[in-house]
């Protein structure tokens, strides 16, 4: 019989009742709740393309950019946004959390574009006629031109600017969305632009600059999510990246930049007591031994870094290790207790399709494993639906389920896009160790699950 089988199973013959019943009680840990969301994640500006009013825009074509290759046209996701979230749907999943660029909706200060709220409309309506139920992030690293230029995040208008943002578009297509999602991993925005300049405005040392970023960051998801919620009364909550740091052999926390975002999410974590939700996203974990980081890859913001994959790390550099997802909401769980959680991120840059099912398959036994604490984890949001671009590195990860020619922009959906699907749809994982089985059709080898 099929795992991922949904309905009634058939008759059974005697003689395998005993060990139906064993499997049966195995089943019902593996099964997710009636109602969860299962999904895929983008950005509007590792997406998109032409995105040329943004800060980002500007930061990729700057002499010292740090950046291997602009953004250009992306995935030209703008254009193709029906073929994409028909292909999703058509996968298994129901629910797709992707952004809107307020470059686009405010293009000047002060001026709103109708034309691209009604794009966005259009994106949403396409989510609702495929049944997909749509996750919208307002902020997702980028900010207008003008608004960089006048100082960006760090800008003492910046949250009464994002408020009033976060007001209109909520005014146009409130109506529409299932999730709102103020801002993306606002918890590193501060040390990446001004103390390490990995991001615009490529600021170092810049302490001042990076406080003042994260006192408005939390400002303006405060009053952010006030302006959605009274405008459109819809669930609203922020975005946070959880990696598990692990202290081993007596080693006390320091103060790296991944424990310095790290404070800065207890902080977003005081404000997310009052939120519809907590969306939590995380990749890897980060050991730390008494004499400093054990995990390859710790120093996320070493844009020149190895960036080589090996059978223990992802093509980023970090540890292949998907229980960082249970580390993560067991923080969010015990930090915010009774919050609703939504697993908005959780993903691997990797060549080997293979090796991307068995992540997934072990991050969502990580889910079922805080569910079955009683924790409230009402989503898995596979990051990402596409090959995007990616921050600061240029094209080269690939995250997706789904490949992109960066020429044609033809979409080549992997196995694991099936498999997850199946999983959607069923929503039973395959037993621990058993072959799991492609989707039918998908045409791709079988899994074995490790
Ligand atoms: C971000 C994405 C990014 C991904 C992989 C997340 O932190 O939200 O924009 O592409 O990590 O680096």
């Amino acid at each position: 019989m099929s795992i991922f089988a949904s309905g009634e199973p058939p008759p059974l013959a005697p003689a395998a009742r005993a060990d139906a019943i064993r499997l049966g009680r195995v089943n019902d840990l593996l099964r997710f709740p009636d109602g969860f969301l299962f999904g895929a994640s983008i950005s509007a500006y590792q997406t998109e393309g032409g995105n040329s009013n943004t800060d980002w825009w500007w930061w990729e074509h700057i002499a010292s950019t740090p950046c291997r290759e602009p953004s250009g046209d992306a995935c030209d996701f703008y254009h193709r946004y029906g073929e994409d979230v028909a292909m999703l749907a058509h996968f298994g999943l129901n629910s797709f959390r992707f952004g809107i660029e307020w470059a686009r909706i405010e293009p000047a200060e002060g001026e709103f574009s109708r034309a691209a709220l009604a794009h966005y409309r259009r994106v949403l309506e396409a989510c609702h006629e495929r049944g997909v139920v749509p996750m919208v992030t307002f902020h997702h690293f980028t900010v207008p031109r003008w608004l960089h230029e006048m100082g960006g995040i760090a800008s003492e208008r910046f949250p009464s600017l994002f408020e009033r943002y976060c007001d209109r578009a909520a005014a146009a297509l409130g109506d529409r969305i299932g999730y709102a999602c103020t801002m993306n991993e606002p918890q590193g925005l501060g040390s990446s632009g001004w103390l390490l300049g990995i991001n615009p405005p490529g600021h170092t040392d810049d302490r001042d600059g990076a406080q003042r970023a994260v006192d408005n960051l939390l400002e303006a998801h405060r009053r952010g999510a006030a302006a959605i919620r009274a405008r459109a009364g819809v669930p609203t909550g922020v975005t946070l990246a959880l990696p598990d740091l692990q202290y081993e052999d007596g080693a006390v926390p320091g103060s790296s930049s991944l424990e310095l975002e790290s404070k800065v999410s207890d902080w977003f974590f005081e404000l997310a007591r009052r939120d519809d939700f907590i969306g939590v996203q995380t990749y890897t974990r980060f050991r730390y031994g008494p004499e400093g980081p054990r995990s390859p890859g710790h120093d996320w913001s070493d844009t020149t870094r190895e960036l080589t994959e090996t059978d223990e790390t992802t093509q980023m550099g970090y540890e292949f290790y998907p229980e960082a997802l249970g580390g993560a909401i067991r923080r969010a769980h015990l930090t915010c207790p009774g919050v609703p959680i939504l697993v908005t991120e959780s993903g691997i840059a990797t060549t080997n399709d293979q090796k991307r099912i068995a992540y997934i398959d072990r991050a969502l036994r990580e889910v079922l494993a805080c569910l079955g604490e009683g924790i409230d984890v009402r989503s898995y949001m596979y990051w990402s639906l596409l090959d995007n671009y990616e921050w600061a590195l240029g094209y080269a990860p690939t995250f997706g389920l789904v490949g992109v020619d960066r020429q044609t922009f033809t979409r080549h959906p992997r196995p694991s896009a099936t498999w997850l699907g199946s999983v959607a749809r069923a929503k039973v994982l395959p037993i621990y160790g058993e072959v799991a089985r492609s989707a039918a059709g998908a045409g791709t080898e079988p899994v074995q699950s490790v």
